[in-house]
């Protein structure tokens, strides 16, 4: 038989994403329309908006992601969509070749979860957040330190935004409370840390009024000692899984992998924080390429080769183990 091919359509946010796979999963043509700019300038996503340019820019970017395929729509076997509107329902399986159990850190503007991946519709969810995701924090903290106003962050994402700056800051300068330092789980909360950096703004903007001095050093402070503390969590988090995945056997000793995925994975200081605690446990960190940890029609497709592969229509497994204990 002939090797099947897949076309992956994703507009589950704010990105109009095609691509075609195949059955070999070779990555045979992908395209994708961004609206993240629009969103920049409108200060959030406004779904109206959003479903007004996906309807636009689909037709577009379907049809160039079949060219570069050197195809047309009826010469593939399946498309895969995306079936939940919102920004809570993509869940992104994007490592070309896992062999599995992996264990997935999925950190993004929509989630935090930390799963080990049995199969490809089989998750055994470790922790996930209690309130918002880390690029919902980092989003909406960039925009109360009105970040975009500075013109070298004015294009970016909160999360790039804060990455930037904090580059120029020192992580130490400003003592952000650890969350849940006494949870004995793998669940992650942003929301304390979100608020402590608003109080911290409120504060130092009080000051500036006295004073009259700039704030941009000590944004980059605040920035830099954010995201350590936001990374710090998430790293500790994941550390706690592989420990309670080792405690009691769920994971192979050889050929270990994380996968890291989503628009936060992109960012720098989180990996190599990441990298360390992977060499801890002996496992091999992957992050897939940024432009694969955003929404992104190819993880559609893929998904659509695995579940095609294995001939299923059914929803995802999910089950949860709770790491208790020490
Ligand atoms: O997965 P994604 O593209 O979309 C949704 O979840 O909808 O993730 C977007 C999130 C945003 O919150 C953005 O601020 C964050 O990923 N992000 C980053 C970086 N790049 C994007 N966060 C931290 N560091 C980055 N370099």
């Amino acid at each position: 038989a002939s090797c099947a091919t897949i076309l992956g359509i994703e507009s589950s946010c704010d990105d109009t994403g095609a691509a075609v796979v195949n059955e070999a999963k070779e990555i045979l043509g992908e395209a994708l329309h961004s609206q993240k700019q629009l969103h920049i300038d409108f200060g959030g996503i406004i779904p109206p908006f959003a479903r007004e340019l996906h309807r636009k820019h689909l037709p577009a970017v379907v049809d160039s992601a079949l060219s570069a395929a050197r195809m047309t729509v009826s010469d593939v076997d399946a498309i895969a969509v995306t079936v939940k509107p919102g920004k809570h329902d993509a869940w992104k399986e994007i490592e070309l070749k896992m062999k599995f159990p992996f264990l997935v850190l999925l950190v993004s503007g929509g989630h935090c979860i930390l799963a080990l991946v049995r199969g490809v519709t089989s998750f055994s969810i470790l922790g996930s957040t209690l309130d918002d995701s880390p690029g919902e924090a980092l989003d909406k903290s960039a925009r109360r330190m009105k970040l975009r106003n500075l013109p070298e962050l004015s294009m970016l994402s909160g999360g790039e935004a804060i990455e930037k700056l904090a580059q120029q800051g020192d992580p130490s300068a400003f003592q952000f409370p650890f969350p849940l330092g006494r949870a004995r789980d793998c669940n992650f909360s942003f929301s304390g840390l979100k608020f402590y950096l608003l109080k911290t703004i409120r504060r130092l903007e009080e000051k500036q009024k006295v004073e009259g001095d700039q704030l941009v050093p000590e944004l980059a402070d605040l920035c830099a000692s954010f995201q350590f503390t936001v990374m710090k969590h998430l790293c500790t988090r994941v550390q706690r899984g592989m420990g309670f995945l080792d405690l009691n056997d769920l994971m192979p000793k050889n050929e270990r992998t994380l996968v890291v995925s989503g628009g936060v994975a992109s960012n720098n200081f989180l990996r190599s924080a990441l990298e360390r605690v992977c060499n801890e446990y002996n496992y091999k960190l992957v992050c897939p390429p940024p432009r694969l940890c955003t929404d992104n029609g190819v993880m559609i497709a893929w998904n659509g080769v695995e579940k095609w592969i294995i001939g299923c229509d059914i929803t995802h497994e999910f089950d949860s183990i709770v790491p208790e204990g020490r």
